[in-house]
Parts: structure tokens; C-alpha cells; sequence
């Protein structure tokens, strides 16, 4: 006789393996360009040629990227934001079309990125509108009736896309877990590859409503769960605030295809000093958030280029095991991030650390702590994940264990070496950072 209770559990151990994201995308953090920091919405062509929202905008950015070595190093993302659509969908087919004066073929700016060796990225809303008031996904905020999913996920597909973000405005915040994630399901669908960029936890967090990180991790490539960063150091330190507070979850959830967003990098646009630019830098490295830029690549000036193309945090940023660094110390206005990187030896990691310094006032000052406090706090807290458990236990003993420590922000340059037992002292400016890395010997 079947049992039936039997099928039911073996269907219900399946069921996640057809519908989880599994399109072997974003394996380290992905890197590239997106529009909306820097552009916005600016749809009027005509007063501002180089700095609207249109299909040159992308096509010059795609270029800079490939001409001045982003690409590279592994910027590869062209992201279109919101307003590149009609205000409204078709009338008779119900398709998505982008605006005509703006976006005269979708598909060719597709194949221009993709004989760069770029890939393009384009957004939506899991709501009736974008938040910008051009047409989401849903037609309902209840219920999936007369959703877009599948349809645009088809012309997504013909476009040649290859990333898309889904956005949260207009959106049922208290449905965001049953209405969303189907849209992964649709375009995992097409066949086609397509990175799932998700902003629905931010929509929850607005709302003090908890999120299903579980769920998340599962179905999303990388997503936004705090609000929108601006070109100003207030904006950093309010995201930085945000990812310290929940930064035991994130750890738990963060790593290879699935990754917290931190949002884009603000580096050579208006609002922030070098040291910021180099603190902003070196905390989204050192998390493993996505790079995305928003800037003017083609008026840029030199050192933010510079501080963006560094490949000593780049490499911390795609460091294959995909560990969120740590805020693991802080004394006064002065922080350690700490993250494991490789080389392995004998089993154990190198480090990345970060001191950030958020003093206002005052010099440069040299700021000193134990590395043994450092690396204890960090493994402390990594052994609440299995994977990484064994560290504790297995790493922090011997004291004559040597690492060379090099500065990150001085082309890798070696500063000296340094015993488990030692002191790692560094020169920080007021608000502004060091990054060194930690080799093990
Ligand atoms: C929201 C998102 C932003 C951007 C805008 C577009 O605010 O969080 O990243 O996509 O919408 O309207």
C-alpha cells in the first residue's frame, strides 16, 4: 500500500529544490555599475544630453568601464534603475515596453554590453507601480491575480538581460514573502541566467516587520535590507549602523549566491572627502558587499578611480568563502571590522581588518589594539555557524604564529610582520579608515 504521509514529506523535501534559485550566479559578491544614486530619474534629454536616463547613458558607462580597467577587475554590471519604461504598459498585450525616445532597442543595448564582455541589468517593483510611479509587476497588492511575472520574465529573456532588481514599492509589505518570490521562479523559468536582486526585506525592515531570512537566502542572489544610500558620510554611517546592529544575522545568511547588499558605492561623486571615500570603500570590501557604483565614470577624478579599481580590497571583497566581516571592537570612536580570508594555513585563515575611525575633530592619531583580542572576538562569534565553528578551537593557540601584515590602501605594501600575541598599531584619520591584510606564515 502507498503511504501516503510518506509522498507528502518526500514532495515537501523536493518542493524547495524546484522552486530555490539555483542559477549558479553571483558566487562572490557581484560588481559593476547602477544609475540610480547618481542619475536618479532625469528624463529630460534635452536639457541635460549627457546625464539622462537613456540608452547613451549606459553605452558611454559600458565603455569607461572596459577602457579604464574596471571591467577587469571585475566591475561587469551595466544596471538600468527605474524610468526606463512607458508610464504605462501596452494596451492590448499588457507587455512592458521602454520608453521609445530614450531606449530605441533594449535588445541592442543588450548585444553593445555584451560585446564589451559586460552583462546589463534592468528594474521592477513587486507592487503596481515603481517608485517612480512607472508600472511594477503586480496589478494587485493582494494577490497575485493578473500578475506580469511570467510575461516579463519572457521579454526580459529576449532582451538578453541579465540581472534584474526587484523593487518594493506600492508593495503589500505584510505579503512581501508570498507575492515576490514567484517573480525568481519566472525567470528561472526562461532558462536564461538571470541575477535576482531583491528589495523586499528593506520594505519589511521599514516597517519593523521581521523577515524571512531563510526564505531570502534561498530565492535571492543579493538584496537590500536597510533604506537608500545618498552621497553624503551621514548616509554611510547610517548604513554602517544598520549592517553592525544586525550584523549576527547577516553573517548567518551572507555568503556564495546569496548576498546582503549594502547598496551602491558613492565614491567620486559629491558628497565625500578621500578618507570617507576610502572608509566607505573599505567597510563594502571588507562585509563582501556587491560593488555597484554610481558615479560619472567619465569625469571621475583620479584618486576615487583610483580607490575604486584598488585590487588589494577587491580581493578582500571576492574572497571565495564569501565572509561578512565583523565589527568585532570598538573603543570611543573607533572601530575594528575583521573578516577571514584566504590563504588557508594548515586549516586556518588570514584576516582583513578594518580600523575606522569616526572622530570629526582632531589629527591623524595611531590607534593600537591586542590582534589576539581582534582574531578571539571574530572567531568567538563565527563559531555560531557550524562551518566555521572549528576555528576557535583550532587557530587562536599557538602564539608564536607569525602573519605578514600589509597595507591594503598602499598597493599591498608590506608594513611588517606580527605575532598572534602583538599589537596591531596603525595611523587613522578622523573620519576615515586603514585596511591591512594578515597573512598567515
Ligand atoms: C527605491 C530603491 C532605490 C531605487 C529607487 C528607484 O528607493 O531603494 O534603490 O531603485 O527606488 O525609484
Amino acid at each position: 500500500m502507498i503511504k501516503w504521509s510518506l509522498i507528502a514529506c518526500c514532495l515537501a523535501q523536493l518542493l524547495p529544490q524546484l522552486v530555490a534559485l539555483d542559477n549558479g550566479l553571483a558566487l562572490t559578491p557581484p560588481m559593476g555599475w547602477l544609475a540610480w544614486e547618481r542619475y536618479v530619474c532625469e528624463t529630460d534629454c534635452n536639457k541635460y544630453p549627457n546625464e539622462c536616463i537613456d540608452q547613451g547613458l549606459f553605452e558611454s558607462m559600458a565603455e569607461q568601464l572596459v577602457a579604464d580597467g574596471y571591467a577587469q577587475l571585475g566591475y561587469q554590471y551595466v544596471n538600468i534603475d527605474d524610468c526606463w519604461s512607458k508610464r504605462e504598459r501596452e494596451p492590448t498585450t499588457g507587455q512592458l515596453s521602454p520608453d521609445p525616445a530614450r531606449f530605441p532597442s533594449m535588445r541592442a543595448l543588450a548585444d553593445k554590453i555584451h560585446s564589451l564582455g559586460l552583462k546589463l541589468g534592468i528594474y521592477g517593483d513587486c507592487g503596481t507601480r515603481t517608485c517612480q510611479n512607472f508600472p511594477g509587476q503586480l496589478e494587485s497588492n493582494e494577490n497575485l491575480t493578473g500578475n506580469h511575472f511570467e510575461s516579463d520574465a519572457q521579454t526580459f529573456a529576449e532582451w538578453q538581460i541579465d540581472s534584474f532588481k526587484f523593487d518594493g514599492c506600492y508593495m503589500n509589505a505584510n505579503k512581501a514573502s508570498q507575492l515576490c518570490p514567484p517573480m525568481g521562479v519566472a525567470l528561472n523559468k526562461t532558462g536564461r541566467a538571470m541575477l535576482f536582486s531583491c528589495s523586499w526585506p528593506a520594505y519589511e525592515n521599514d516597517l519593523h516587520l521581521p523577515t524571512n531570512w531563510t526564505l531570502v537566502e534561498e530565492r535571492c542572489n543579493l538584496w537590500r535590507a536597510f533604506g537608500d544610500i545618498e552621497d553624503s558620510w551621514q548616509s554611510v554611517l547610517e548604513t554602517i549602523d544598520w549592517f553592525v546592529r544586525k550584523q549576527d544575522i547577516i553573517l548567518a545568511h551572507h555568503g556564495p549566491g546569496h548576498w546582503f547588499d549594502a547598496d551602491q558605492l558613492v565614491i567620486g561623486d559629491f558628497g565625500l572627502s578621500r578618507d570617507q571615500e576610502r572608509a566607505h570603500m573599505a567597510i563594502w570590501c571588507v562585509w563582501a558587499s556587491p560593488l555597484y557604483m554610481s558615479n560619472d565614470l567619465r569625469k571621475i577624478n583620479k584618486e576615487s578611480s583610483r580607490l575604486l579599481r584598488n585590487k588589494w580590497l577587491i580581493e578582500v571583497n571576492q574572497d571565495p568563502m564569501g565572509i561578512f566581516g565583523l565589527m568585532v571592537l570598538q573603543a570611543g570612536q573607533l572601530q575594528v571590522f575583521a573578516k577571514p580570508v584566504g590563504p588557508l594555513r594548515n586549516s586556518c585563515p588570514s584576516y582583513a581588518i578594518v580600523y575606522l575611525d569616526r572622530r570629526t575633530l582632531g589629527n591623524g592619531k595611531f590607534v593600537s589594539f591586542p590582534l589576539i583580542k581582534i582574531i578571539e572576538r571574530l572567531h568567538a562569534k563565527l563559531s555560531a555557524l557550524p562551518k566555521w565553528a572549528s576555528w576557535y578551537s583550532d587557530c587562536l593557540q599557538d602564539n608564536s604564529t607569525v602573519f605578514n601584515v600589509n597595507d591594503l590602501f598602499n598597493d599591498n605594501s608590506k608594513i611588517g610582520q606580527l605575532k598572534l600575541n602583538g599589537q596591531l598599531e596603525l595611523r587613522v584619520d578622523p573620519s576615515g579608515a586603514q585596511m591591512v591584510k594578515l597573512t598567515r606564515l
